[in-house]
């Protein structure tokens, strides 16, 4: 079971992005628990302003501290428990190994920034990791918290049918996955692998291997250089490389 927390100026954005297949079903199960939180409701003034112009001038606004610190406190209690993330630009890059490790948890808070982004004393007071989902800059911190919430949700335990897939999936082990064929074995021409259909459980395991091993060999080399291969893997890369 996971709880996520979400503080943000738009929680409507969320309403529709849980509702539907495996997280729909992870929430029916009571797996996943998803809490919205309007920062705006945190700000105490009349206006309930949210954000200001920032000290030093320049363009854009820049998101006030004192709300999200309200928020916060007022839905954090046990801070050990709790993980509170922000969504920024500036953080770690989001991979599949922090998806895993966040998956562990039983609690996670995400800051979602907009604007120029948060007064730099949520980051420096009030957060616990900081994380971007890619080199690029978007418009808030509402996506990449979805994106953070979709792909650690599907690795907390019961929340996919079918365990398995997990463990194959592309960059679970470090590669890309093997490529995936369902009916008809032949479509206009377009022939199934013929090992795929020879009930040879070790041949298929052999070639999704060697295929797994070929395919991030062509589309990320880099992940090569990091994974741990074994004897017969490097054997394998040998003789694709030969061709
Ligand atoms: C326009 S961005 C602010 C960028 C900020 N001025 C900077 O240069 O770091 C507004 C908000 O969108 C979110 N955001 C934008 N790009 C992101 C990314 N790649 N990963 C995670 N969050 C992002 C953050 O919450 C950020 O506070």
């Amino acid at each position: 079971m996971i709880r996520f927390d979400i503080l943000s100026l738009f929680p409507e954005m969320f309403e529709s992005p849980f509702h539907y297949s495996i997280l729909k079903r992870a929430k029916e199960k009571g797996l996943l628990d998803i809490c919205l939180h309007n920062i705006r409701d945190y700000a105490e003034d009349k206006h309930r302003v949210t954000d200001d112009a920032p000290y030093g001038g320049g363009g854009g606004m820049v998101m006030k501290v004192e709300p999200i610190e309200r928020a916060i406190s007022s839905i954090v209690h046990h801070r050990d428990d709790v993980l509170i993330v922000l969504l920024t630009p500036q953080g770690e890059l989001f991979n599949q190994d922090i998806a895993r490790e966040l998956s562990s948890c039983s609690r996670i808070v995400l800051v979602c920034g907009h604007y120029e982004g948060v007064d730099e004393r949520v980051r420096t007071c009030l957060i616990d990791r900081e994380i971007s989902i890619g080199d690029y800059i978007m418009t808030g911190g509402e996506i990449p918290a979805m994106v953070v919430i979709d792909a650690v949700s599907r690795l907390v335990p019961g929340v996919l049918g079918n365990d398995e897939s997990v463990v194959m999936d592309s960059l679970s082990d470090g590669l890309l996955e093997y490529p995936h064929y369902t009916r008809p074995a032949n479509y206009r021409g377009w022939q199934v692998p013929e090992v795929l259909l020879s009930g040879n459980h070790r041949d298929i395991q052999a070639w999704r291997r060697r295929e797994s091993l070929r395919r991030t060999r062509l589309k990320r080399p880099d992940l090569l250089k990091k994974a741990d291969l074994s004897g017969k893997d490097k054997e394998i890369l040998e003789s694709i490389k030969k061709g």
